[in-house]
Order: structure tokens, then sequence, then C-alpha cells
């Protein structure tokens, strides 16, 4: 749990994909006067320095984020676009790409006045991090607490209303099950929230187990995202893909998806290796899991 730090990682195209899907849900609350709660139990330091010697090291932002923001004229969706303003307020020098915000900062910039962040973390640098980064807004409260123990005891969480994230490193096998065991612990408590689970597309698709069972314990309403920038998974090294599962999708969310994650995509796999996936919202657990492909809105591609 303590070797993995984001660093490395941050603003990778699964990041954008992640944040995106995020950034949908919590604007779909916005879409209410009711104050909300946003929940963020693997949250990271939340700030991202992408000339770090971390990041430098792997270089993913430069084939995520990195992708969007060196992309001038391409007509954003609405909220991508707002998405990329979020990502440029937090530039130390405008129109330079230097930091990357993580999901607590981006959840924190979506807040009004009466709504909530509750975030947790137990990497002692992040943590730390994570706590400068947001001391001095009463909105938001950072704990240095484990996630499992965390869906014990944050849930239902005040205002009831809301959203948990749950994005877990998998760097341990044994961290697909904890993660269904944390959605259907959450779940007990809490049977209005909206639970996102950022998932790896692997080889082999460890995903699908956890899916399956939640398919089978779980009967609420749920959808899948995924963007793929690789092909065949099974012939893939590495990270061939993100997943978003959204447990107890808000009104519309599947259709805000559908019009803008295409050309995100586009932009994220030129060469169109990958392609993005969806399945239907999947009522009472039922139905087709299979994943369709979305097609993409601009003409001159098609996904595979
Ligand atoms: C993939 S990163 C999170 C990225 C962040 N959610 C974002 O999107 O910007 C996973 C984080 O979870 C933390 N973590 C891992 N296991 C944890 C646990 N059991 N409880 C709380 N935090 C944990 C790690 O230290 C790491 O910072």
């Amino acid at each position: 749990m303590l070797g993995y730090q984001h660093d490395y990682h941050a603003g990778n195209f699964a990041d954008v994909h992640k944040h995106l899907v995020l950034w949908q849900a919590l604007e779909a609350l916005r879409g209410r006067d009711k104050p909300f709660a946003a929940l963020d139990l693997h949250a990271g330091s939340g700030r991202y320095a992408l000339g770090g010697l971390r990041a430098c090291k792997t270089g993913e932002s430069a084939d995520g984020i990195g992708r969007l923001w060196e992309a001038p004229g391409v007509p954003w969706p609405a909220p991508v676009a707002d998405y990329l303003q979020a990502v440029a307020a937090l530039q130390r020098e405008p129109g330079r790409l230097d930091t990357y915000p993580g999901s607590p900062l981006l959840m924190q910039s979506r807040l009004r006045e009466d709504d909530a962040l509750i975030a947790c973390e137990m990497h002692p640098e992040a943590f730390a991090t994570l706590s400068q980064t947001l001391a001095g807004d009463p909105r938001c409260h950072v704990h240095r607490r484990d996630a499992r123990e965390a869906a014990r005891g944050l849930f239902p969480p005040r205002p009831r209303r809301g959203l948990v994230l749950l994005d877990p490193a998998y760097e341990r096998a044994a961290e697909y099950d904890e993660v269904a065991e944390m959605v259907t612990t959450i779940r007990r408590r809490w049977n209005t929230g909206i639970i996102l689970v950022w998932y790896p597309v692997l080889k082999g698709r460890p995903d699908h187990a956890l899916r399956e069972r939640l398919r089978a314990e779980l009967d609420d309403p749920w959808l899948l995202s995924e963007l793929r920038v690789a092909g065949d998974p099974e012939r893939h090294l590495g990270l061939a893909g993100s997943g978003m599962l959204v447990l107890r999708p808000p009104w519309q969310l599947e259709q805000r998806l559908v019009e803008t994650l295409p050309t995100v995509w586009q932009a994220l796999d030129p060469e169109g290796r990958g392609g993005l996936f969806r399945a239907e919202s999947l009522e009472n657990g039922t139905g087709d899991p299979t994943m369709r492909p979305v097609k993409p809105i601009q003409a001159g591609r098609t996904t595979p």
C-alpha cells in the first residue's frame, strides 16, 4: 500500500478518462440545489508537478493531459473544456502545463458553499501534500485512514447526497476483492450514493472477476466506460486501457459520456489502436455485459 506513488503516473491517459467521468458525475450532482458530499477513498496527493523527477521518469502525462493541452482548435464538448479550464487554473505560468490536479482537487473545484469533500490517503508523503493543499477550506476534510476502514466508518456521509470514488493502485491481486468488499459495504450503509470504481484494463482482464462479483452481489443499475489506447489487451504489455464502473449512475451520465469521450479518445489515441467502449446500463444486474464500441462523433474514424 505504501509502495505506490501516483506522481509517476499523474496526468496519463487513464487519469484523463477517470477524471472526465468523475467530472461529469459531479456536474450531475451540481444540477440540483441540494448540497452533496464527494468522498475520495484513495485520494493521492491532489497536486502533481509534471516537471518533477518522478513524472519525468515515465513521461506518461505527455500521452495523457499533454495531448489534450496541445490540441489547438479542437472544439471540445463543454464538460471537457470546463475540465481543461480547471487544469489551466492550476498552472504556475499561464499557458504552460506544469501541474496536474488529482481527483480531490478536481472535486474541490466543483464544490459549492454547502457541499463537502472527504478525502482519505494512507501514504505519509501524499497525505502531507494533500492536507497542505486543502488546508484552510472548511468544506474539505482529509483523513489518514485506510480506505477499507473508511468504507465501514464514513457512510452514510453528510450531506447524504453524493458520490464516492474508489481508485486503488491494484498492485496486489487481492485489491480487486478488497474493492468488491468496499463497494458492498458502502452500498449496505448508503443506498442513495453514486459509487465510482476505476480499474485498469490489463492482460488477463482481472477486472472481469470484480465485475462479476458485483453483478452477483448487487442489484443496482450501473454502467461501464472504457477508453483503450492499445489493441488486444492480451497482446499488450502494461496498461491497455482505463475503465470506470459507475454504480447508480446519475441521470443522463451515459449519454453525456457518449457525447464527450469520443473526441477525447481521438486526441489520446491518434493512431486509433484502442477504442472507446461502454456497456449499456445494466438494470438490476441483468442485461448484456458485452462492451459495445462507442462511435466517434467526428467523421473520418471508426472504433475497431
Ligand atoms: C491511483 S492513486 C490515487 C489517485 C487519485 N485518486 C487521483 O485520481 O488523482 C492510489 C492512492 O491510494 C493510496 N492508497 C492505497 N491503498 C490505500 C488504502 N488502503 N487506504 C487509503 N489510501 C490508499 C495510495 O497511497 C495512492 O496515493
